[in-house]
């Protein structure tokens, strides 16, 4: 049983991301684009006692030979060290050109193992089999692999395209409601990218989406994926439209940073960044009336925080924008929406910055929104 595929289209040849109830049909999906024999299971240590037997015996049933390697689990642990050690484990196991390697995880598990993949025999294929919503929606489709370094987040990396993307949706049973939240923060973003429809379609989920109902879920991850991958498919290297997806990032990165990383999660801050930036452009014209009420409204309906926490400082924020890897120029490039479906890169002079930082305070009409949860 399915919920559905979505081809990506890159360079000329094509990966499905296949939407499970479950692990079930794993091994058979594997099969299908690759010849069965020997694959190496990646998994680190939170997921793998909870997912690594089902999908392991899935993949047996499809005829490959599975072998089990554990990394550690953890944002702190995305680093060449553990890159490097994870490299020495497979070429022990001594893989030819052909054979696989699964990441069983999150974005950590997906991009740290993705990049050893990339790299060992000079390529062996990859897949992703994304346990978290934020994998599902944004990691593991797109190509981006890599890891952290001294100098910054994903800097040293590669893109190196998935053979198979295969979702198990039971996986999310597991999953804290904090780390569902997040991966909801990028869920809005592809909606808001996407167009009126798929606007209306998630603010009509908003209530299922909290109580996770599979359904819901899978209708959000299938519209974030079908985002996702046309954009990826037009900008396979990040050359040009793939900015886009940056969407609520040059605001969120800051907050995030600012305030520490950590105490606002990734998902939480997109969410702030994305009613900010809708807020700004607003406020400048440059959005239809309504628009940042309306992002607001899911955001909040979602669970996700609409403002920044009150005690972030401001002249820090705006540091942190003015430095999101754009360093040196006069200018910094924003993602701007104007409507559903319609965004745009809009050049601001780094003068300007302090009043788009306002944008992450200014305080909505309405309900009280809910704060960041503290990690
Ligand atoms: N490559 C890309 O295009 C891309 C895009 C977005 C984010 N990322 C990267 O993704 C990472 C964030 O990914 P994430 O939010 O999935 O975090 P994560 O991988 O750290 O997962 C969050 C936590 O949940 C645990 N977990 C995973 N699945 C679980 C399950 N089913 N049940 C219980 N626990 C589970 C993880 O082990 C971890 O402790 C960042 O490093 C980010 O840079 C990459
Ligand atoms: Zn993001």
């Amino acid at each position: 049983m399915s919920f559905g595929a979505i081809d990506v289209l890159v360079d000329g040849s094509a990966y499905p991301v296949e939407l499970a109830p479950g692990f079930h049909g794993l091994g058979r999906a594997l099969a299908a684009v690759l010849r069965p024999g020997r694959v190496f299971l990646v998994s680190n240590d939170v997921v793998a006692p909870l997912h690594a037997a089902a999908a392991g015996a899935e993949l047996a049933r499809g005829g490959f030979d599975v072998l089990r390697v554990d990394i550690p689990d953890g944002e702190s642990e995305k680093t060449l060290a553990t890159w490097t050690a994870l490299v020495s484990r497979l070429l022990d196991l001594n893989p030819d050109r052909n054979t696989p390697v699964v990441a069983l995880g999150g974005g950590v598990t997906g991009d740290l193992v993705g990049f050893a993949a990339s790299s060992v025999l000079r390529g062996l294929p990859f897949v992703q089999v994304p346990t978290t919503l934020l994998a599902m929606v944004d990691a593991s489709v797109g190509g981006k692999v890599g890891v952290n370094s001294a100098h910054g987040k994903n800097l040293v990396g590669a893109f190196w395209q998935p053979r198979l993307v295969y979702a198990p949706f039971s996986a999310l049973g597991t999953l804290p409601d904090a780390e569902v939240r997040c991966g909801l923060g990028e869920v809005v973003k592809h909606a808001l990218l996407s167009g009126e429809d798929a606007l209306r379609e998630l603010e009509g989920d908003q209530a299922a989406l909290c109580r996770r109902d599979p359904a819901a879920l899978a209708r959000a991850v299938r519209a974030s994926v079908t985002c996702k991958s046309a954009v990826v498919a037009a900008d396979p290297r990040e050359s040009g439209v793939r900015a886009t997806l940056n969407l609520g990032h040059t605001l969120g990165h800051a907050v995030e940073q600012v305030a520490g990383y950590g105490r606002v999660r990734h998902g939480e801050a997109v969410s702030i960044g994305l009613v900010a930036i809708t807020r700004f452009a607003e406020r400048r014209g440059w959005a239809s009336p309504g628009l940042a009420r309306r992002v607001a409204d899911l955001c909040a309906g979602l669970g996700l925080p609409v403002q920044a926490p009150g005690d972030l400082d401001h002249d820090e924020l705006c540091r942190a924008v003015g430095f999101d890897k754009k360093r040196d120029r006069a200018t910094i490039t924003l993602v701007v929406p104007s409507a559903p479906g319609r965004v745009a890169l809009r050049p601001l002079p780094i003068g300007e910055v302090p009043d788009l930082v306002d944008s992450l305070f200014d305080s909505p009409s309405g309900p009280t929104p809910p704060t960041p949860s503290e990690a």
